[in-house]
Order: structure tokens, then C-alpha cells, then sequence
């Protein structure tokens, strides 16, 4: 065991904790490896927030497959409508391919909407998404993942992949921040 094994002191309360994620990891592994045999299967891992979560999930598909990576940006705000970028495109052509798209959170639904219907335009064979969390109540645009981890209710989480101002990736569970630590993080523009 490598993993930092005691709470963060910024957690004020553990969602879903390192055992929980990981046996649903190995369930959501399984059922792909299940739904692609045969398949010519690719996983595009959304960056960053993807990371953890795809390097574990690809060691529980028991297939031969590629994996990819995109980035977006979305500058989604109360006001707006969200407007979503590409930051960083996939490296290989999916054009025939049974693509699974991992992300680690869905929330309003602009970034997938937005990643879904530019991976559409390469003509995929097939197009899902994976995602280990899932806020069905903030939903601004339908979408709706074939495979998901947990659903999860409105609230601001971290670790697992999942960051505030790009800290918290590391930590092996699923938590909400202290509100004093979230001021202390807070980004000074
Ligand atoms: P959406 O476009 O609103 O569905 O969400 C896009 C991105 O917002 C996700 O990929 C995350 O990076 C981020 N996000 C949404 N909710 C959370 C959260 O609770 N914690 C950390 N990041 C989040
Ligand atoms: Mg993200």
C-alpha cells in the first residue's frame, strides 16, 4: 500500500472513500469489458480530471483497446449559456471505432454535450460515456452516461481526479472541501 493513507485536513467530510470508488471501479470494468468484446474499443480520457479514474478503470477491462485524450474548457457561468472549448485534441483518427468517452464528473452537461457532438462529426461506429460521478439535478443540456459511478447530490466535490483551483486531485476519496479551506485556495485574480 502506497496510498496516503489519513484524511486531509482541508476534508470536511469523505463522500464516497478509496474502497467504495475502487469496487465500483471494478464493476464499471467489468461491464465494459463485457459490452466491447469484439469491439474495436477506444477511451478518451478528458483531462485532467479523468486521470485517476481511467488509470484505474483501464487495468479492469479485460480486452485489448487504445486510450486517448481531449481536453475542454468550459466557461460556464450562472448567466451564461456555457461556452465549451477544445484545449487538447485526440492524437488518432476514431473514425469506425467504439468509442467510450471518461470523464469524472457531469454536471451541467456543457463540456459532455459539447465533447459528444464533436466526436460525433468523426463518424465513431459507437459513442458512450463513462463517468465516475454524476449531479443529475444540474443538468443544463441532457446528457445522459451509459456508465456511471455514483450519483451524487449538488455540492462541490474534490479528490479522486476532481480539484478546486487545481488542488485536490491526489487524494484517493471523494470529499467536500472546509469552507476555509476553499477560501484559502481561492484563486487571487
Ligand atoms: P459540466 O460541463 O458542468 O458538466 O462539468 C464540467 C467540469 O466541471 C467537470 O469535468 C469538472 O472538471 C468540473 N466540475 C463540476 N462539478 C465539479 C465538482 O463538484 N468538483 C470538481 N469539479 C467539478
Ligand atoms: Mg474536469
Amino acid at each position: 500500500m502506497n496510498k496516503v493513507e489519513a484524511q486531509h485536513s482541508d476534508i470536511e467530510r469523505v463522500l464516497l472513500d478509496d474502497g467504495v470508488i475502487q469496487t465500483r471501479v471494478r464493476e464499471l470494468g467489468a461491464q465494459l469489458t463485457r459490452d466491447y468484446e469484439g469491439k474495436d474499443l477506444v477511451m478518451v480520457g478528458i483531462l485532467k480530471g479523468s486521470v485517476i479514474f481511467l488509470a484505474d478503470l483501464m487495468k479492469c477491462v479485460d480486452l485489448d483497446f487504445s486510450i486517448d485524450f481531449m481536453s475542454a474548457s468550459s466557461y460556464a457561468n450562472e448567466s451564461s449559456t456555457g461556452e465549451v472549448r477544445l484545449m487538447l485534441d485526440l492524437r488518432e483518427s476514431i473514425q469506425g471505432k467504439d468509442v467510450v468517452i471518461v470523464e469524472d464528473i457531469v454536471d451541467t452537461g456543457l463540456t459532455l454535450k459539447y465533447l459528444q457532438e464533436n466526436l460525433r462529426t468523426r463518424e465513431p461506429k459507437s459513442l458512450e460515456i463513462c463517468t465516475i460521478l454524476d449531479k443529475p439535478d444540474c443538468r443544463k443540456v441532457p446528457v445522459t452516461p451509459k456508465y456511471s459511478g455514483f450519483k451524487i447530490p449538488n455540492e462541490f466535490v474534490v479528490g479522486y481526479g476532481l480539484d478546486y483551483n487545481e488542488y485536490y486531485r491526489s487524494l484517493p476519496y471523494i470529499g467536500v472541501l472546509k469552507p476555509e479551506a476553499a477560501d484559502r485556495r481561492k484563486k487571487i485574480s
